[in-house]
């Protein structure tokens, strides 16, 4: 018996394994071979990039075929972002526009999906407001799908799935389909939710309990990956340190590193306070391991970051940045921060600068403050007026601008290796794009040939954001 409630504007049920079994038969006597497409359109993080590529696995694997774009598709899914709101109005605003896609074709069907769709007002609003969406499909219960296009073939009926209670931790569903959109380089999830409830963050209400998949799962995954010619695996997972299943993080590390092969291995998104003597030791020279470390700081102040809930301190923060370069000078680091947090004054902002100047981040994501309902901070009535958070955000980005550039100089000169992704996004003839070890872009003229491959590139130029160079054979 599968735990997901549906409910049916009114009846509710509970769905068994073999209502599935039934629900996809179902869709494929309906889906039009060679006809019906489905289009996948994915906002937010690279957890959510992958539950895209599940999604899009589990709907070919229904039948459709892939539509290069919503107006030639008759499944339409929108795999929303909540971590903003911003993200959260620019997919409600296209899925406005998904209106006309619908009354051309009544045969469309459309499905809000992603974080958004486990928000109960968001969910409210769209069955209120959005009659042409047919259902909504929170991250935990992708392998629902067939039974909700199901459904609406069925009984015409739109579904809106019920976000679970907070204290359940959904199953892990192995086995689902991946469509992955690179062939060399892969997503492998490893870990979902978080139990963490920073007072900002809507993720923990969005995507449910921690839960760990297991770690053979994980490793049959990779080496199958390894085996087809993946170059770069990145493990996902809100919260990727806090994995636990048959063995801890650093194990599984550890484990990968032992997978004979040529490729790297990446992970993120970690949590200082997770962050374990053996993580920090894999680090000495864990095969495939790239010398690479994203680590969200959010805030330079001790008094923000206990109103963050955030579990460390600035100075066990640096403690951890100081023992990853005793063992890797080179480490690339990276970080997140939030700019305009409730309260925060002059003087913390001031001391978060001071931080970035002295960790010299290789790069950082900074993002003002966007209140989300139902988190603790969003009801904080010192909230931090719009044109004061703007103006520390840029500078903020003016200092991390000069720190990124004075980061990256001394690679000119020097010869990397670089995976190589493509040809270059500004379609520059006969300029490719690729990453180095440490995770930064580099631009160099090549053949297409040279995608998905690793190359050897000096690097001739380097500013904030990216470098430049020439290959060597
Ligand atoms: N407002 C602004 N930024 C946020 N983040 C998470 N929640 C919010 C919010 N409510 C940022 C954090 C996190 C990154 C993924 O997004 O910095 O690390
Ligand atoms: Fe959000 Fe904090 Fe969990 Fe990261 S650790 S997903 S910031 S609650």
């Amino acid at each position: 018996m599968i735990k997901y409630t549906i409910k049916n504007e009114g009846a509710q049920k509970v769905e068994t394994r073999a209502e599935r079994t039934d629900a996809a038969e179902l869709v494929r006597r309906w889906v039009i071979p060679g006809e019906s497409r489905v289009y996948v359109l994915t906002f937010g993080c690279q957890q959510n990039e992958a539950d895209g590529e599940r999604l899009l696995g589990l709907a070919l694997s229904l039948g459709y075929g892939r539509a290069d774009s919503p107006e030639e598709a008759e499944l339409i899914l929108v795999n929303t972002c909540a971590i903003r709101e911003h993200a959260e109005l620019k997919a409600l605003s296209i899925i406005g526009g998904f209106k006309h896609v619908k009354e051309k074709n009544p045969r469309v069907i459309i499905g809000v999906c992603g974080c958004m769709a486990a928000e109960p007002h968001r969910v409210e609003d769209l069955k209120r407001r959005y009659p042409y969406v047919s259902f909504t499909l929170e991250p935990a219960k992708i392998a629902s799908l067939p039974t909700l296009i199901a459904e609406v073939i069925r009984r015409k009926k739109r579904s809106f799935l019920l976000p679970d209670a907070p204290n359940v931790v959904p199953p892990i569903d192995e086995g689902i389909p991946v469509e992955r959109l690179s062939r060399h380089k892969a997503w492998v999830s490893i870990m979902y939710g978080c139990n963490n409830f920073c007072t900002y963050c809507i993720v923990p209400y969005v995507r449910g309990r921690e839960r760990s998949r297991a770690s053979g799962e994980v490793l049959k995954e990779i080496e199958g990956l390894v085996a087809s010619g993946v170059k770069e695996i990145t493990l996902l997972g809100q919260n990727v340190n806090s994995y636990r299943s048959d063995c801890d993080f650093s194990e599984l590390v550890k484990r990968i590193g032992e997978i004979p092969g040529e490729f790297r291995l990446r992970f993120m998104t970690s949590h200082p306070k997770d962050v374990s003597d053996d993580l920090i030791a894999c680090f000495a020279g864990t095969p495939h391991l790239a010398a690479q470390f994203h680590l969200p700081l959010q805030s330079g102040s001790d008094r923000i970051l206990a109103k963050m809930n955030r579990h460390y301190d600035v100075a066990r923060y640096l403690s951890i940045v100081e023992r990853l370069r005793a063992l890797d000078p080179a480490i690339t680091l990276t970080s997140d921060v939030i700019v305009g947090f409730p309260g925060e004054t002059e003087g913390d902002f001031q001391a978060t600068l001071d931080l970035l100047t002295q960790v010299g981040f290789d790069s950082v994501y900074s993002f003002i403050y966007s209140p989300r309902r139902g988190t603790p901070a969003a009801e904080y009535t010192d909230q931090i007026p719009p044109d004061v958070s703007r103006e520390r955000m840029r500078r903020l980005l003016d200092l991390q601008c000069e720190i990124s550039a004075e980061k990256n100089r001394p690679l000119v000169g020097q010869t990397l290796r670089v995976l190589c992704d493509g040809p270059s996004p500004d379609g520059a003839p006969g300029m490719m794009t690729g990453r180095t070890e440490g995770g930064k872009l580099v631009h160099f003229p090549a053949s297409d040939q040279t995608a998905g491959r690793f190359v050897n590139v000096r690097i001739d130029r380097a500013d904030a954001f990216a470098l430049r160079g020439t290959l060597i054979e």
